[in-house]
């Protein structure tokens, strides 16, 4: 099926978040204070009045019902229908515990619709380059169930021979591997009648697997991106023409915006989420206005257990890490619980709720520049849902086949 909207809704989601870069590209802690400044006080103002429950809600994306102001609740809901795809068809197949073999429920629901959506398809080449294929579930089901041959680029030496002894065990022949990172300038297929995939191929990867199909005129080409910040460039480069002519740049913070999970939030979550945030932007704030030190500065992972403590042995912890004299417990404490400190790690917080509803329009806008690039590119397309977005959040694929 062609997606016929694609160009008018490129240009839809590019004019939206044009009008509001300010708002998503910076992150709010990275680029504090001028961040918080590109948000209509009135905006942070209505989040941080409404109960954490409404709060939740517009997190998750649930409601916005609850919003009081009008321009804010009309850009949530029009990032919400701009951002949404349609799904793609698929059907049931048959697996047995063996086809599984290895594999967890993510990858089991995604391998079955995947098959469930080739299977509906006719001509699809036989032989397949599988980029950044991991150990091969895609491939060995390709193999086992669709009669293909695979040729996986994975430059995990590790998951090529895990693969190769999975194969083995299950007596599954026509996958061979080829342990190194794929270059798009390389030659890996045998005559265009060849089958791209790249499943969950992070960052650039899905881009030059694209790119690698076009320059060689493969036949088709399945991509599911992820991980869009895994770039070695400044910002997102677009591929389509469409894409050349917009005039912002994804910075890396957009980036990691657009590979967050963007549905499925439980309030444990978000009140857990809510509490890291408020250890860590107290911490930023602490260093940013007591101790004048005005560079954005890495902390490391934590477990959630130290943020069950007091914030002073948060920051006690963080500030050791970044070789800062010990503060008095009193002092930290004093800082976090002021009303000052207070008021801004809320305004920062609403100011992200607001920023984090812009994740999946920022994702869209890179695949459908991908699509693009595919149909200016003499190929028919189809874009959209495979997956339960629940169950695995990267779940939107784009097909391709060359036309004649
Ligand atoms: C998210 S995993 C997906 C694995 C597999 N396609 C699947 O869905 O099960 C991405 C894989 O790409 C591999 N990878 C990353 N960059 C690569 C590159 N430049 N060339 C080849 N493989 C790469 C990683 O080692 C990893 O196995």
């Amino acid at each position: 099926m062609m997606n016929f909207n694609l160009e008018k809704d490129f240009k839809s989601l590019c004019d939206l978040l044009a009008t509001y870069q300010n708002v998503w590209n910076p992150e709010v802690m990275n680029s504090y204070p001028q961040s918080l400044e590109a948000y209509p006080s009135e905006w942070l103002t209505d989040i941080t009045n409404l109960s954490e429950d409404i709060q939740w809600r517009i997190d998750a994306g649930i409601s916005y019902n609850e919003i009081r102001e009008p321009k804010l609740k009309n850009l949530l809901n029009n990032l919400k229908k701009l951002s949404t795809f349609q799904k793609l068809e698929t059907s049931e197949v048959l697996f047995s515990d063996t086809d599984f073999f290895k594999m967890k429920e993510k990858k089991r629901h995604e391998i079955k619709n995947i098959s469930g959506f080739l299977s509906q398809k006719t001509n699809l080449a036989k032989s397949c380059i599988d980029v950044g294929g991991g150990i091969g579930h895609l491939s060995r089901t390709l193999a086992n169930k669709h009669e293909m041959s695979s040729l996986i680029i994975e430059s995990n030496k590790e998951f090529c021979e895990i693969g190769q002894k999975v194969n083995k065990k299950l007596n599954i022949g026509k996958i061979n591997y080829k342990s190194e990172p794929f270059n798009k300038n390389s030659t890996y297929h045998c005559g265009s009648n060849t089958f791209a995939l790249g499943l969950h191929a992070c960052g650039d990867l899905s881009s030059e697997i694209i790119e690698y199909s076009v320059n060689n005129c493969l036949q088709n080409i399945l991509s599911f991106g992820c991980c869009y910040f895994k770039t070695k460039l400044e910002n997102h480069c677009f591929l389509s023409s469409y894409g050349s002519k917009v005039d912002f740049n994804l910075s890396k913070y957009s980036l990691t915006l657009a590979s967050r999970a963007h549905t499925g939030l439980t309030k444990k979550a978000f009140i857990k989420k809510k509490r890291v945030k408020s250890y860590r932007y107290a911490l930023h704030l602490f260093l940013f206005h007591h101790l004048k030190q005005t560079e954005f500065k890495e902390v490391g992972e934590s477990k959630f257990s130290l943020y069950e403590k007091d914030f002073s042995d948060y920051a006690a912890e963080k500030l050791n890490y970044l070789g800062i004299e010990k503060i008095e417990k009193q002092t930290l404490e004093d800082f976090f619980e002021s009303k000052q400190t207070r008021k801004l790690i809320e305004a920062m917080f609403c100011a992200n709720i607001i920023r984090w509803q812009f994740g999946r329009a920022i994702e869209k806008l890179i695949l459908i520049d991908r699509a693009l690039y595919l149909k200016e590119s003499n190929y028919q397309i189809e874009l959209g849902e495979l997956f339960d977005e629940n169950i695995s959040p990267r779940n939107v694929g784009i097909f391709a086949k060359k036309l004649p």
